[in-house]
């Protein structure tokens, strides 16, 4: 399993304000959309609830919450801890693919960063307020292995760390 964060952030690490997203960038939406299409997701309640009424198409959802949740739909998976959620995605790989993919939110790339392999991290390069936010990168621990600087709808890097073996 190739385990991996990709999140967009602002210079002062915000990642989300009451449950959606501080910044509209279309690039950056359709980056994620090709990244994750056809894989597992990994995200906590709040993100998934933040997706909209319907799950995304083309994906497999695992959904982490302490209460005792489920649904009809064959795409989502509710699961108690990250464990849990490893464990399920480990034995999905042969039909959804070896990465899996940690999309949110904060307190789930809280918990997640010191095991993920690798980090797509998109930074948009102004401050934002807002509520949730990226922890900090262990940057000892990771190379930076491709950076793609970008200016529209506002000046912004699509990042990639790659956990050093
Ligand atoms: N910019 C980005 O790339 C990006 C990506 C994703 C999300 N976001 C934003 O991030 C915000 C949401 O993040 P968030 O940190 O508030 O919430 P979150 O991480 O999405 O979800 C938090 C919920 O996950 C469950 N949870 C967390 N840790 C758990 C554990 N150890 N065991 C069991 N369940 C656990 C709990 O659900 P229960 O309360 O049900 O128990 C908790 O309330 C939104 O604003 C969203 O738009 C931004």
């Amino acid at each position: 399993m190739i385990l991996s964060h990709i999140t967009a952030m602002s210079q002062n690490r915000v990642i989300g304000t009451q449950n959606t997203l501080p910044w509209n960038i279309p690039e950056d939406m359709k980056f994620f959309r090709n990244k994750t299409k056809g894989h597992i997701m990994i995200m906590g309640r709040k993100t998934f609830e933040s997706l909209g009424p319907k799950p995304l198409p083309n994906r497999f959802h695992i959904v982490i919450s302490r209460q005792e949740l489920s649904s009809a739909d064959p795409a989502v998976k509710y699961v108690q801890n990250l464990q849990e959620a490893l464990a399920i995605a480990k034995k999905l790989i042969p039909q959804w693919g070896e990465e899996v993919f940690i999309v949110g939110g904060g307190e789930i790339y809280s918990q997640s960063i010191d095991i993920v392999d690798k980090i797509y991290l998109t930074v948009i390069h102004q401050n934002f307020e807002g509520d949730t936010y990226y922890p900090e990168v262990p940057l000892d621990k990771f190379i930076l292995s491709d950076k793609l600087d970008k200016t529209i709808p506002l000046p912004f890097s699509f990042l990639t760390y790659v956990r050093k073996v």
